[in-house]
């Protein structure tokens, strides 16, 4: 086994899945003000200083991807965030692409931008703690798009960060995010995401990237969440399935799924079912984000001062998903 090889299996082994807590400045100012809180550096650090020393970190929490300010932040402890990270035995990652922008040619896509300096940024970051990354490509479903200019041009910047990403040492979390914004149907969703990750894997092995070093973070097969033709729990995870199986070569050790919008629980059952049905070698588990942080955001959002009753709730989260994350999550156990 590679060192990276031993770092992937280790995020995502045993049920242990993947805290995203890397959302950018913008993206957390958006999610607190809902609920009403001040987007300033203390509470965004506050709420994920909560998060970070809870618990079922230990059990639940393989890794957890930061963004650019909370790696370079300190716990009231007086350790670093990635040190507090690894006392729980999880690994540190840290988000490292600059966000996704519109896409010359066809505007009303997005490329994702963050390659020029990256190898710089990386040994920073390594030297920080962090020993995997995430870089997210995002793809929009319609009559027109993805179109193939966005679908091979965001395969080349996942492709080219995840050889450097190996090159530093760290493992890449390979990101292609199909949205599940529109009206298509759920067989569109297959056939899309099923282009868009094939031409990933392509430039991938290009590029000579060793694919037993990376985690695959992609989409669940979904429709869309205008369409009039909702599929059940089941048929999702058969279609997710048929997907990964088609798509993605056998050396991946493990494939996280983002939430992408999906509620909590329906995230939780999604992937339960998944890990029922697996028929792959690869295992099966979470990198979410507001499916494990949304309840625990709003619940803190009600009193700041309430570390407990936040932490029994993100508690409950992460158990659920990494009971899901094994095939043995069920509705008692989420309402026990
Ligand atoms: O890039 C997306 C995040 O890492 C996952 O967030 O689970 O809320 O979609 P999500």
């Amino acid at each position: 086994m590679s060192e990276l090889n031993k770092i992937a299996v280790k995020i995502i082994s045993n049920g242990k899945g993947i805290l995203a807590a890397d959302e950018s400045n913008a993206t957390m100012t958006k999610r607190l003000e809902v609920v009403n809180i001040n987007s300033t550096p203390d509470n965004r650090l506050s709420f994920r200083e909560i998060l970070f020393s809870s618990e079922e970190m230990k059990d639940c929490i393989g890794g957890v991807i930061l963004y650019d300010e909370t790696i370079n932040q300190t716990a009231s402890s007086g350790k670093s965030i990635p040190d507090l990270i690894s006392s729980s035995g999880a690994v540190p990652g840290i988000k490292v692409d600059t966000g996704a922008k519109n896409l010359a040619n066809s505007p009303e896509e997005k490329i994702t931008e963050g390659l020029d300096g990256l190898r710089d940024r990386l040994k920073k970051y390594y030297a920080l703690g962090a020993r995997f990354t995430k870089w997210r490509g995002v793809y929009s479903i319609s009559e027109k798009y993805p179109s193939e200019l966005a679908i091979s041009c965001n395969a080349h910047a996942l492709a080219r960060y995840s050889a450097l990403v190996q090159e530093s040492g760290m493992v890449p979390i390979v990101e292609p995010e199909v949205l599940m914004d529109g009206n298509h149907s759920a067989d569109v969703c297959l056939s899309k995401t099923s282009e868009v990750i094939k031409k990933c894997f392509d430039e991938l092995i290009l590029h000579k990237v060793d694919l037993s070093g990376i985690i695959l973070k992609p989409n669940m097969i979904l429709a869309g969440n205008k369409s009039k033709n909702k599929i059940s729990n089941e048929e999702v995870s058969l279609k997710t399935l048929e997907c990964l199986k088609n798509c993605v070569p056998n050396e991946v050790p493990g494939i996280a799924f983002l939430s992408g919008g999906q509620s909590e629980i329906e995230a939780t059952e999604n992937l339960n079912l998944i890990n029922k049905n697996n028929n792959t070698n690869f295992i099966m588990t979470y990198s979410y984000g507001r499916a494990l942080q949304q309840s625990a955001l709003k619940v803190w959002s009600k009193n700041i001062k309430d570390i407990e009753t936040t932490q029994n709730t993100f508690n409950h989260r992460a158990k659920m998903c990494t009971l899901a994350a094994q095939g043995k999550w069920s509705s008692e156990l989420e309402n026990k």
